[in-house]
């Protein structure tokens, strides 16, 4: 810029008209700077300013979709109930509740889901004052469990030895059975004065096609794992990597990590076929994997899975995985690139060195372009054989510096399998504080099942 161009700071009344516009302008950003933090605690963190509050633990996404119906039908009727993750809450503002509904899934075997761990253990060996809230726990879960809706219980049973009145009695629903979701929706609407809305707005079932099918392990000594391609019949909807695809076969739903981006033109999953020990397929696998024909329409509701979406910090990330846990972690890899960033870490794990070297071609290519730290391990490796866990363990080194590095740890795969090992690993190879930091700045994202 010249001097001339700057000359018209010396006409008075141009720079009278400055400094006012400077003085507003920093009145303005004070006003902000004071008011901000208040702002962003009556709409997200905080619930204390709310009407009433709807909390929710979710592993995959059923409860917080349910209580996200719930919060739109309240807004529709001009109500201002604060909708949070029980993590996000904090017991003085609970008690500053009188009405409240908690929608929560269990997980594991009978825990809490990630985003209420931390509630859960802050709040259980304590007795807050909650005589004036009347509450209701929808409970979700899966009676093939052995502590069958275990989190919402004990939730249950926590709020009323605190005081709390319940205003409908814990409801448990069995793998999101649509009656007793529908009958204690209906009593939740009377309780409430909400109004009604459609039963489920957000499934939009979408319309694809079979487009390829290929084995990703042939003649290894797993059950085949198939990488299946799915093409749009119309315009290409769209998800975020991270999310989560549930396929409808008749009235069965079977739902898969996604293994792709929209702009990769297709759906990809990765499903192990399931085989019995009497040889006999499993239900939704065996269907995908060997009986649909290429070219069959196949229907699919995507359900958003933010839980398990990239970290907004732009942080460097490490992806653990073993099997079709390379699904998920695939996608949140691809959009990585997409970003532009290369310090991704991947340790995935799988059978055979010979027979299990899955998207070979294209993980190493990404290592060879320097977007991505690839550790593969086997557990049946003649030499050297582990699992990711052992491998995390050998690099305990590199782990501890990625995570001081404010590095996020997106977890994929089976829990039992793999799940668990790499949590208690996790837990053994870094320091109370960087485990802490990882879980209370939700660092540590899971896609296990
Ligand atoms: C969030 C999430 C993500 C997933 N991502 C993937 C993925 O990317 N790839 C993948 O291959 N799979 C994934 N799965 C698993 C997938 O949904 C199916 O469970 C799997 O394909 C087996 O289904 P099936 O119908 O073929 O087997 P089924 O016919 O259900 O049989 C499987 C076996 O489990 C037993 N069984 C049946 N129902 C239950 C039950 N409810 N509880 C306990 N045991 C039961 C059967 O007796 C049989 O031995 C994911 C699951 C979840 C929850
Ligand atoms: C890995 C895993 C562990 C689970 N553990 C339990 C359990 O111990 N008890 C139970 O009742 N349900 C259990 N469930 C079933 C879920 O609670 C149920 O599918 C619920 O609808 C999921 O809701 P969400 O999507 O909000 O997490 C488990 C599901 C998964 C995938």
């Amino acid at each position: 810029m010249s001097l001339l161009e700057l000359s018209w700071l010396n006409d008075p009344l141009t720079a009278r008209g400055l400094y006012a516009t400077l003085a507003t302008g920093g009145w303005l950003l004070l006003c902000w700077y004071c008011l901000a933090p208040a702002w962003r605690r009556q709409h997200r963190g905080s619930s204390a300013a709310a009407d009433w509050l709807i909390a929710y633990a979710s592993q995959s996404g059923a409860a917080r979709q349910i209580a996200e119906q719930l919060a739109l039908s309240a807004r529709h009727d001009g109500q201002a109930p604060a909708l949070l993750p029980l993590n996000d809450l904090s017991l003085d503002d609970l008690g500053r509740h009188t009405r409240a509904l908690f929608v929560v899934s269990t997980y594991g075997e009978g825990e809490a889901p990630d985003n209420a761990a931390l509630f859960w253990r802050r709040a259980r060996h304590q007795r807050p004052a909650l005589q004036d809230l009347q509450y209701s726990v929808l409970a979700l879960g899966d009676s093939h469990y052995s502590d069958y809706c275990g989190f919402g219980r004990r939730l249950d049973q926590w709020l009323g030895a605190a005081g709390a009145q319940p205003a409908i009695p814990c409801t448990e629903v069995d793998q999101l059975e649509p009656e007793v979701l529908q009958q204690w929706r209906a009593r939740v609407d009377s309780l409430f004065g909400l109004p009604e809305m459609d039963d489920n707005p957000t499934d939009t079932v979408e319309h694809w096609l079979l487009a390829e099918r290929r084995q990703l392990n042939p003649d290894s000594p797993g059950a085949p794992a198939w990488l299946i391609r799915l093409v749009p019949v119309a315009d290409m909807p769209q998800w975020q990597a991270g999310d989560l695809a549930q396929v409808h076969i008749g009235a069965l739903r079977r739902t898969y990590s996604i293994a792709s981006l929209p702009e990769d033109g297709a759906l990809e999953l990765i499903v192990r076929q399931v085989i019995g020990d009497d040889g006999q397929l499993g239900q939704g696998s065996g269907w995908l994997c060997q009986h649909a024909e290429p070219g069959v329409r196949v229907e699919v509701v995507l359900r958003p899975n933010p839980q398990f979406h990239l970290s907004e910090q732009d942080a460097p990330t490490i992806f653990i995985g073993a099997g079709t846990g390379l699904a998920g972690l695939r996608g949140l890899i691809k959009q990585r690139q997409r970003q532009g960033r290369g310090d991704n870490w991947l340790i995935f794990g799988e059978r055979c060195q010979q027979h299990d070297r899955w998207l070979a071609e294209e993980l190493e290519t990404w290592a060879a372009q320097g977007m991505l730290t690839l550790d593969r391990c086997f557990s049946r490796a003649e030499e050297h054989a582990e699992y990711v866990q052992h491998r995390l363990t050998a690099r305990a080194d590199q782990l501890r510096q990625w995570v001081d590095h404010g590095a996020c740890i997106h977890v994929c795969g089976s829990l039992a399998g793999m799940g668990n090992a790499v949590h208690a690993a996790l837990q053994q190879l870094l320091s109370a504080e960087q485990w802490q930091g990882l879980q209370q700045q939700n660092r540590y994202r899971r896609d296990l099942y």
